[in-house]
């Protein structure tokens, strides 16, 4: 039997006045692009093994639907509240299948949501296992939005970052959201909520001013364990957190007890059982189990600790099912494998078993999950080009949707864009070059072929973009000059006639910014060994004379002058010189009027600081909402607390407008409104799976190495 595909958007859930109509804005408004650093090269899908029979490449179903990227799955017990969302008449399909219900998190038009699908194979269970990835292609599917922008007003939380996994306890969605400001600079927004999913209602489950991540609710329901900074607060970690195991009771976050100093990614088996890892003293990450006291009062001393998994293997995101102590799911990187590959792990036998190296072995699978019935295995991964997938579209621009009325919000395919003074151009920086585009994504041009970053466009000649010519986060005696292009020179030839150089003395010269009139560059120059703030011609260059604007022994950088021509801002380590702290200054061209914009608090980064076409306000980017996932649980991102904000220049209206755990950087205010669709680019040719697993993985301490046994039938 085959079931038409079916989309179901929840007009259970969804009050349809959250409509268009609020996202669009006839008048105008404010665009912002930035740029997001590999995000757009995996295109994951939620797929699973069997865990009985030997893995194939033919047993691998794909769960999710191929579109934008879905990951951190979870596979419900289906309540009578989760059923009721599904309309009517599908209801029959449950008796005449036996469907998989799915809940995970999408990022569709750029923003995450948690959706719940239900997926039909026809002929029951037995049918999904003898299904081919290919067929299950169109599969027959409800799809059920839980919690999206789209109903932010019914959940009641603003702007939605479900980066972590979710889990379903009867009635209750438990989740992970940033959508609260911790209050404090470099503090993550990272709480656990709970959302009733027959009436919307929402609870903060999360002490304020506590980071809570990776919630996993006991099979009672009655529990939720989660890694926690505790009181500690986030110090700037971008591999490893140092968080606790905390437990909580489910309905209102109260009888909260540390149960496991140093671990992550609590998963249970039992309400007196967990799974978590933590980074042993031999230096290998390993799965722990934490053995919680039945008839005794629950404190981080009554509760027994014993290792799981051996050393040898890095061993982390552990995954149970309810009861099963016969095995967990294991995500793991061994030594001389590149890929972070699903096994599981005999709790009898203490070995392994491995799943999808034998399927795809030069592929990352990520953040296993099993079925309540123990016969599953889900994770994320690359969903690739396999199988006649459809192609998907390269974005020039990606909206982000935003629940901010009047303001769009884009992603760029490319970093340090700027907008021509008129709004119909972009310049900005793909590695190694310089292109120009017009906004709907027509006209894309390589202006300049080499290693450059930051641009700026011209105030009055409008063929005119300045960038510095060199490697980035080099020193100061790192051959880097200002450049301009006459872009539309640069048409024909990209070498030499269109490019000329303002400096030449090679001191680290970079970030031009010319002022509103055109006839001043402000710029950031390592020549007398430190790296400061200087004016300029903007024809004639440094040959007709300089113009200190800062002077000390730490670093200016990242200038822009606003549009009124009355402040430049930069970001400076002044404050803590060499410390990698950065914060964001203000100062007149004439010298006066210097002072701070925005506190990082200690060592924390705030960078690259662009002002609004009113002059009022900056938008910039910075680690102030901390870290929003374990980062284990992603691939590796340098810098994954970057976001992007906006503030206005008294300090007043400070907005977050992005949440993810990607590193969103290099933003700039467009001189006019674009409204917020996608412009593509062109079809890409292939979905690149290539992304670095975190680098940290790469690191083996020197122990035997394991080898996995395989299932036999
Ligand atoms: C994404 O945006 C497009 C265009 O605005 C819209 O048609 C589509 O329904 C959106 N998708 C989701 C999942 O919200
Ligand atoms: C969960 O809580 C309910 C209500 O308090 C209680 O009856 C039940 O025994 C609890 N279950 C477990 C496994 O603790
Ligand atoms: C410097 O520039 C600011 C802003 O334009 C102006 O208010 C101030 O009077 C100037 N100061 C001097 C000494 O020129
Ligand atoms: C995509 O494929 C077409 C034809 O196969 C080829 O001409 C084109 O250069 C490819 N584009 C990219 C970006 O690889």
């Amino acid at each position: 039997m085959n079931i038409a595909q079916f989309l179901f958007v929840a007009s259970l859930l969804l009050p349809l006045h959250a409509s268009a109509a609020e996202h669009q804005n006839p008048n105008g408004g404010d665009t912002i692009v930035f740029t997001t650093l590999g995000r757009s090269h995996y295109e994951f899908d939620i797929f699973a093994l069997s865990t009985t029979h030997p893995p194939s490449i033919s047993r691998e179903l794909q769960i999710t639907d191929g579109e934008s990227v879905n990951f951190n799955g979870y596979f419900p017990s289906p309540s009578p509240t989760l059923i009721s969302l599904l309309p009517d008449e599908t209801l029959t399909q449950l008796e005449d299948s036996s469907p998989l219900h799915l809940i995970y998190v999408t990022e569709r038009n750029g923003t995450s949501s948690i959706y719940y699908d239900l997926v039909y194979g026809g002929g029951g269970d037995s049918d999904f296992k003898r299904k081919r990835r290919s067929v299950l292609e169109s599969p027959s599917r409800i799809q059920v939005p839980l919690l999206s922008i789209a109903n932010h007003h019914r959940s009641g939380t603003k702007v939605n970052s479900f980066k972590d996994k979710p889990s379903l306890s009867g009635e209750f969605l438990v989740y992970v959201s940033t959508h609260e400001n911790s209050g404090e600079p470099r503090t993550s927004w990272t709480a656990v909520y709970s959302t009733e999913l027959r009436t919307g209602l929402t609870r903060r489950l999360t002490p304020s001013g506590i980071a809570d991540f990776s919630p996993a609710v006991s099979p009672s329901g009655n529990w939720t364990a989660v890694a926690s900074y505790g009181e500690r607060g986030w110090t700037g970690e971008v591999e490893e957190l140092s968080t606790d195991i905390y437990v909580f009771s489910t309905l209102d976050g109260t009888h909260r007890v540390k149960v496991v100093e140093h671990g992550g990614w609590p998963c249970w088996v039992d309400d007196s059982t967990l799974y978590f890892h933590r980074r042993s003293d031999d230096g290998w990450i390993s799965v722990y189990r934490a053995t919680l006291p039945e008839n005794k009062l629950l404190t981080t001393e009554s509760v027994k600790i014993r290792r799981v998994t051996p050393p040898g293997v890095h061993a982390f995101t552990p995954a149970t099912s309810p009861n099963n102590h016969d095995f967990i799911a294991v995500a793991t990187r061994r030594p001389g494998s590149d890929y972070r590959h699903v096994e599981l792990f005999d709790l009898k036998s203490n070995e392994f078993i491995e799943l999808t190296r034998l399927v795809a072995p030069e592929s990352h699978h990520l953040n296993p999950f099993i079925s309540p019935d123990a016969s599953r295995v889900g994770y994320h991964s690359c969903r690739g080009q396999a199988n006649g997938r459809r192609r998907s579209p390269l974005l020039l621009l990606e909206n982000i949707q935003t629940t901010t009325t009047d303001l769009s919000l884009f992603r760029i395919d490319g970093s340090f864009p700027s907008f021509s003074p008129k709004g119909d151009r972009i310049a900005y920086v793909k590695m190694p070059g310089v292109y120009v585009v017009n906004p709907d994504g027509s006209g894309r041009r390589e202006v300049y072929k080499g290693m450059a970053f930051s641009t700026a466009w011209d105030p009055v000649r409008p063929r005119r973009v300045y960038t510095s010519s060199g490697p980035t986060f080099a020193t100061e005696r790192t051959e880097v000059d200002i450049i301009s292009i006459d872009v539309d020179d640069a048409a024909d030839d990209t070498s030499s006639s269109s490019v000329r150089r303002l400096t030449t003395n090679g001191k680290n010269n970079a970030f031009p910014w010319p002022s509103p009139d055109g006839k001043l560059i402000v710029f950031r120059s390592g020549r007398t060994g430190h790296k400061n703030l200087y004016l300029m011609d903007a024809e004639k260059g440094e040959t007709s004379g300089l113009w200190r604007l800062t002077e000390g022994a730490w670093t200016d950088t990242m200038c822009s002058w606003s549009p009124d021509g009355e402040w430049i801002a930069f970001a400076s380590d002044r404050e803590s010189p060499g410390s990698g702290s950065f914060e964001l200054f203000l100062i007149h061209p004439n010298g006066t009027g210097l002072r701070k914009l925005i506190q990082s608090g200690s060592g924390g980064r705030t960078n690259h600081p662009i002002f609004s076409p009113d002059s009022k306000s900056i938008v910039f980017t910075s680690d102030y909402a901390g870290i929003s996932a374990e980062p284990i649980s992603n691939p590796h991102h340098y810098q994954p607390y970057g976001d992007i904000f906006t503030v206005k220049l008294d300090g007043s209206n400070l907005r977050r407008l992005t949440h993810n755990s990607y590193e969103d950087g290099t933003p700039v205010w467009a001189p006019r409104f674009i409204s917020p669709n996608d412009v593509v680019l062109r079809m890409k040719n292939d979905s690149s799976c290539s992304f670095d697993d975190c680098h940290w993985l790469n690191k083996n301490p020197t122990t035997t190495v394991l080898k996995g046994r395989e299932i036999s039938c």
